[in-house]
């Protein structure tokens, strides 16, 4: 029998992948203002990385106002973002590529300057983010995250209801299916780790109160899509945004069996060695490996991601240890990705400068490969 390997195909949900590079998510504040909707730059950024048969996750996008935490990051709750979104979708089918739609809410990793009317961002509990971690407000100031607002338990409901919008959304631009975003600290994390969950309701307190919120927004977005075009993106042993649990082994070993059975498109796991590589440089090693760990309890696709090269995602693939890998800063830089690592083509190095915000420079400008050749 041959051993799959990154270039063999893949069937994920109703599509077959063909190959398993995918295109991690990628936040990179390029929306038009103010309305947060997609424009002609994005779909020609995407359009640059599409495949046939290969998988992009494009970049995590609020399901609501109060969802944001970064600026020029583009929504999925407006007309506008949908009509964005749409030219974005066409851009990749247009390529055979197959593309779906992270949808986010940062929870407490946000600031009043964001916020519709200036309140205080929400969160499962009154738990600030250290004073070490710094963000930046909409206006562009840095500064210290603020003490959120915790929801009331009447208010739950609405954040998943928001969650089910934004499915809905996605759905309506065409995108082929979208992606929960269950990672990096965000408001999906601040309810499931205990630290940042001090609730006394039925979504605190025991991990299965915990993993609530998660379960009831996957189920919303999925009796919008069906259970086949839904991924969770996780990130267990993750430090992002001041998150972390102390001991995540039965946290996400429940999670994953309260998953399992739901038959979704795929679970995508970030390796904690690059927890915060949106924010530094970072790739710590002598840390647990999530797909090593989890794998064996994983039933269905598993999508692994954080400082993967070539060899290492093959090596993982070839040992069973994860079904595709999701690359983040190296497809940045390369555009045509999947034929370097076919091709064993040198890699563009990447710009960290030029990672969030701007316009052409470090987004649709890195060369192909057959356009850095010499004439
Ligand atoms: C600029 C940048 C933006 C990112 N934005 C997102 C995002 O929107 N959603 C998400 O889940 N992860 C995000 N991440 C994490 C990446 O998806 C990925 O997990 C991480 O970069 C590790 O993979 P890599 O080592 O291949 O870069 C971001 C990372 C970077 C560098």
């Amino acid at each position: 029998m041959n051993h799959p390997h990154l270039f063999s195909p893949l069937e994920v949900g109703p599509y077959q992948l063909a190959h398993r590079l995918v295109m991690a998510p990628l936040t990179r504040m390029r929306a038009a203002r103010p309305s947060l909707a997609p424009r002609p730059l994005n779909a020609e950024y995407y359009a640059q990385r599409a495949t046939p048969g290969g998988l992009i996750i494009a970049e995590a996008s609020p399901v609501i106002a109060s969802g944001f935490g970064s600026p020029g990051v583009p929504g999925i709750y407006s007309q506008a973002q949908v009509e964005g979104w749409r030219e974005v979708v066409d851009a990749v089918h247009a390529k055979g590529g197959v593309i779906f739609l992270q949808l986010w809410h940062v929870g407490r990793v946000s600031h009043s300057s964001f916020q519709p009317g200036g309140g205080l961002p929400v969160a499962p509990s009154a738990v600030p983010i250290p004073t070490d971690l710094k963000t930046m407000t909409a206006d562009g100031r840095v500064t210290t995250y603020e003490t959120p607002r915790a929801l009331r338990t009447s208010e739950i409901a609405g954040l998943i209801e928001a969650f089910r919008s934004g499915a809905r959304n996605a759905l309506a631009a065409g995108f082929d299916g979208v992606e929960i975003h269950g990672a990096n600290g965000y408001v999906i994390e601040q309810f499931l780790h205990s630290h940042t969950n001090l609730r006394t309701d039925q979504y605190g307190g025991s991990i299965e109160n915990r993993v609530r919120f998660l379960m009831e927004v996957t189920e919303a977005v999925i009796a919008v899509w069906g259970a086949e075009r839904v991924g969770v993106r996780l990130s267990p042993y993750g430090i992002a945004n001041g998150s972390g649990e102390a001991d995540p082994m039965p946290l996400y070993t429940h999670a994953i069996e309260r998953l399992n059975p739901l038959h979704l498109a795929y679970l995508h796991f970030i390796e904690p060695r690059s927890s915060g590589a949106g924010r530094a440089e970072v790739n710590w090693q002598n840390v647990p490996s999530a797909m090593v760990l989890f794998r064996p309890i994983v039933k269905g696709v598993l999508i692994s991601a954080g400082g993967f090269t070539g060899d290492i995602a093959e090596a993982a693939i070839a040992e069973g240890h994860a079904d595709a890998i999701a690359f983040g800063r190296i497809f940045i830089s390369n555009p045509d990705l999947p034929r370097r690592l076919q091709q064993g083509f040198p890699l563009t190095p990447y710009n960290r400068k030029t990672f969030y915000g701007g316009e052409a420079e470090g987004y649709t400008d890195y060369p192909t490969h057959d356009a850095m050749e010499p004439a």
